[in-house]
């Protein structure tokens, strides 16, 4: 069995499996990218880089699009942000 990895989304830990993206770990969590104007929660959309629905803070680095992403162990995610 492969080892799971550690990522924290939004100063929780969460174990994922090797491969899972940032962005399936985030709906794992239960944790939208954003909060919409109308108050409405935003995930991933397309989940190929295109709508930029899925945009968090990766490692510190803001706006990157998370379906894109593997998750990496120790990796820091922030949403609504
Ligand atoms: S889900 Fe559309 S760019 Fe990531």
């Amino acid at each position: 069995m492969p080892k799971l990895l550690s990522i924290l989304i939004n100063n929780v830990t969460y174990q994922v499996a090797p491969g899972t993206t940032v962005a399936a770990a985030m709906l794992l969590a239960q944790q939208p990218s954003r909060i919409s104007v109308d108050g409405d929660p935003r995930v991933a959309l397309c989940g190929m880089g295109i709508c930029f629905e899925c945009r968090a803070v990766v490692n510190g680095t803001s706006h990157r699009r998370t379906c894109q992403i593997l998750c990496e162990d120790n990796m820091t995610v922030e949403t609504n942000s």
